[in-house]
This record gives C-alpha cells, sequence and structure tokens, in this order.
C-alpha cells in the first residue's frame, strides 16, 4: 500500500545505537507497527540485509581497520540497491543500522577521519541517506549485560565502545532528525518515546 494516512513523507528510518542498546527490538516493533496500519515495509539490517557472506566475514574474521571499513561499505552499496528498489515500489524501509555505524564504529571507534567517511558512505548508496535516525544510548555497564556470545566487533576493548557511544551522542548534536532516545528504560517505554516522536513529525 503506498503511503496513504501517513502525515509525514519519511519513507527510510534508521535504528542506531552500540551494541545491546535494543535497537533491533525497536526496529522490529516499528516495521511490525506499520505493517499492522497497512503500509509496505521493508526491514532490513546492516550489514547483512542483501547477503549474509559479508557479514560472516566481517563478525568473524579480525580484519585491519581499513579492510574492515572497504567491507562494511561494499555490503552497504549491495544494500542500498535494494532499498532504492524499495522505496521505488512505495514502501517505507526499516533498518537495523545504517551509514551512522560507520561514522559512530569506524570514524569516532577506530579514528578514521570522519569527513572522508562521510563521503565513503554516500559514494556507496549513491548519495541516499536516511530521512530519520532513532538512537538509542545505554551506558556500557548496561551493553555488558546484555549481550552474551561477543563477535569480533563486540569484543573491541571498553575504551572502544566508549568513543562509539560519545560518538552517536554527538552525531544527534549533529544532524537533523536524528534522536538520542534513553534505551535503558522497559522496551515498551522506549517503543513509546519512538511513536511520540513519529507520530510528532
Ligand atoms: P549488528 O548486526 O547490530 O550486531 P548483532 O546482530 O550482533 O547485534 O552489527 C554487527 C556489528 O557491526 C556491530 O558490532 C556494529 C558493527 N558495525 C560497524 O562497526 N560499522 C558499520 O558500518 C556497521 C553497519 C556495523
Amino acid at each position: 500500500m503506498p503511503l496513504r494516512n501517513q502525515k509525514n513523507s519519511f519513507r527510510y528510518i534508521a535504528f542506531e545505537g552500540i551494541d545491546g542498546s535494543g535497537k533491533s527490538t525497536q526496529a522490529k516493533l516499528f516495521a511490525d507497527y506499520l505493517e499492522n496500519k497497512g503500509f509496505c515495509v521493508f526491514l532490513t539490517k546492516e550489514p547483512g540485509g542483501s547477503t549474509d557472506k559479508i557479514r560472516d566475514l566481517l563478525l568473524n574474521y579480525r580484519w585491519s581497520k581499513r579492510a574492515e571499513l572497504f567491507l562494511f561499505l561494499a555490503d552497504r552499496a549491495e544494500n542500498a540497491r535494494e532499498i532504492k528498489n524499495k522505496l521505488d515500489k512505495g514502501c517505507i524501509v526499516v533498518s537495523d543500522r545504517c551509514m551512522y555505524s560507520t561514522i559512530a564504529y569506524q570514524g569516532f571507534g577506530e579514528g578514521l577521519d570522519i569527513d572522508f567517511l562521510e563521503e565513503l558512505n554516500l559514494f556507496s548508496t549513491d548519495g541516499l541517506k536516511p530521512d530519520i535516525v532513532f538512537c538509542f544510548d545505554v551506558d556500557l555497564e548496561t551493553m555488558n549485560e546484555r549481550v552474551g556470545k561477543r563477535d569480533v566487533i563486540e569484543s573491541k576493548p571498553r575504551d572502544f565502545f566508549y568513543r562509539v557511544r560519545e560518538g552517536y551522542r554527538e552525531l544527534a548534536k549533529r544532524n537533523d532528525r536524528f534522536f538520542l532516545i534513553d534505551g535503558k528504560k522497559k522496551k515498551e517505554e522506549v517503543f513509546g518515546e519512538v511513536l511520540r516522536i513519529w507520530e510528532s513529525l
């Protein structure tokens, strides 16, 4: 169904945050909510929205930070094509992570140049970027409690995640429609906040 009844015209909505912030849960709740309203919804994720192969390489092997960056970008380039396709068909795209993860993790976390990463991100998506970002903020203790068995990236040191978290907070200050939400509350309360923002747009 096209975008009848929707007040705003935002169609590409991304969910962000450090590991254990609850973004995947919230992305799923949001996608279900829109589907129940009758919208065509495409729920996707990065890495791994269009192919599990690059995700597997990223999460199970150790890479230099530059090689890791290009794997994320390659994954994003593939995913962006599919996202465009769905947007052209009138669907709403709900994405569990997007280009801002690269800014937070590879930029703020790994120390790669952020302006350059922004250019690379837009190059990889051919200019496509999310209309709205909901970003869930949790402290590192909460992250540690919530994350079970750790993949290669989740095994990075605490100070890496400290920088990533601060990076997200900075991104919320720098970008319009990048909403920072307290992710420590119960999932229903957090989702209530997502909907309150969504309805207010
Ligand atoms: P995610 O799928 O959120 O992890 P999980 O399903 O295990 O909760 O993301 C995998 C990891 O990749 C996560 O630690 C964040 C990291 N990541 C980056 O470092 N850069 C990126 O550009 C993206 C998209 C993810």
